[in-house]
């Protein structure tokens, strides 16, 4: 083949391939600035309330879990349109949307009506791990933020802290995420708090036993009773999911389930199914082998159900779908 064909031949597949919405690392070339501004944006958050990495994170698994990573879970209720922020697992629990916003309005200013409000929910967590010292990886750009959001699903497709292990694999297997996901995502609760009544459960009366969870250590069970008393009133109490390191996204988390030491029912089951058990263990001991597995599940997290090309917009606002 002559030489300018095979050059016209690769610029035509590539874009098709463009047209066709594949993510693409220099999607935003006419707005270079566009990492700074997000990292700025979240260590800027970050000095304000040290909390709020782990929260960004949070949003983001909860955003792609309801219809892929299109930004749903950012739209506001209206009078004529129920979003994904009043779903059972978000209400009063996730949080973020403010510093999303201010990222966005920043973002608009350098680069106006260019990129979406799921580009900067997906930068933020990315950022939001390297600045709490965990790994970094590189996040392919150009999904679109979609039109609609799905209360429903998001009340069905999320994990809950209280359903079986086999529950949450099928879950995230419905996402197109295997059980090595399931472990190493859940390293995620390494940073960040739960409020009580996520695993009060397991202080009190586990299963109608009458006595503590076995699989909690005793100690551990007895500091948790001081933050949550046995009241109703202790329900929103806030606690570490890794009491070792709150803050810093390490991997002390899988350190503490095979010390017995995990919060939540679900992180613990981890060390209940042998298959999952061997993968904490290895991470308890090797943190870069979870780092890299890490940022390998969040690549995979972030491309789930991704709206590209010409379908879907990029919203002005995140909190509305532009009119
Ligand atoms: C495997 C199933 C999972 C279950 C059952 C689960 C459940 C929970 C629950 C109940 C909380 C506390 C919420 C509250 O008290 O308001 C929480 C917090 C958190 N989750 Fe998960 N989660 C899971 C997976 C994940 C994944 C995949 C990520 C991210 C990749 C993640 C990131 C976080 C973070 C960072 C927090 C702390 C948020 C903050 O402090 O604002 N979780 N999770
Ligand atoms: C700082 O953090 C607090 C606590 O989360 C929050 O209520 C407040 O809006 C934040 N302020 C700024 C300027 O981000
Ligand atoms: C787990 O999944 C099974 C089968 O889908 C379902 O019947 C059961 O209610 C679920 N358990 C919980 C606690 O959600």
């Amino acid at each position: 083949m002559h030489q300018k064909t095979i050059v016209i031949l690769l610029f035509t597949s590539l874009s098709i391939m463009l047209a066709n919405g594949q993510l693409d690392y220099y999607y935003y070339s006419s707005c270079p600035n566009l990492p700074m501004i997000v990292k700025y944006g979240v260590w800027a958050a970050m000095k304000n309330d040290t909390r709020i990495a782990a929260s960004l994170l949070r949003l983001h698994f909860h955003d792609c879990f309801v219809n892929g990573c299109d930004g749903s879970v950012l739209l506001d209720d209206t009078k004529t349109f129920t979003g994904e922020k009043n779903a059972g697992p978000n209400r009063n629990s996730v949080r973020g949307f403010e510093v999303i916003d201010n990222i966005k309005a920043d973002v608009e200013r350098a680069c106006p009506l260019t990129v979406s409000c799921v580009d900067i929910l997906t930068l933020a967590a990315r950022e939001a791990v390297v600045l709490s010292g965990g790994p970094n990886w590189p996040v392919a750009l150009g999904r679109r933020d979609g039109l609609t959001a799905n209360m429903k699903a998001a009340n069905t497709n999320l994990p809950s802290p209280f359903e079986p292990l086999a529950n949450i694999t099928a879950k995230f297997a419905a996402v197109g995420l295997d059980s090595r996901d399931v472990v190493v995502l859940s390293g995620a609760h390494t940073i960040g708090l739960a409020q009580c009544f996520t695993f009060k459960n397991r202080l009190f009366d586990f299963k109608g036993t009458g006595q503590p969870d076995p699989d909690l250590d005793s100690s551990l069970a007895t500091s948790l009773k001081t933050s949550c008393p046995n009241v109703d009133k202790s329900n929103t109490n806030l606690n570490s999911l890794d009491m070792v390191t709150t803050y810093k996204f390490d991997n002390a988390y899988y350190k503490n389930l095979v010390n017995n030491a995990g919060l939540l029912e679900s992180d613990q089951a981890l060390m209940g199914d042998p298959q999952t058990a061997s993968m904490v263990n290895d991470y308890s001991m090797y943190p870069y082998l979870f780092y890299r597995d890490f940022a390998t599940s969040m690549v995979k997290l972030g491309n789930i159900g991704v709206i590209t090309g010409q379908n879907g917009q990029v919203r002005k606002k995140c909190g509305e779908v532009n009119h």
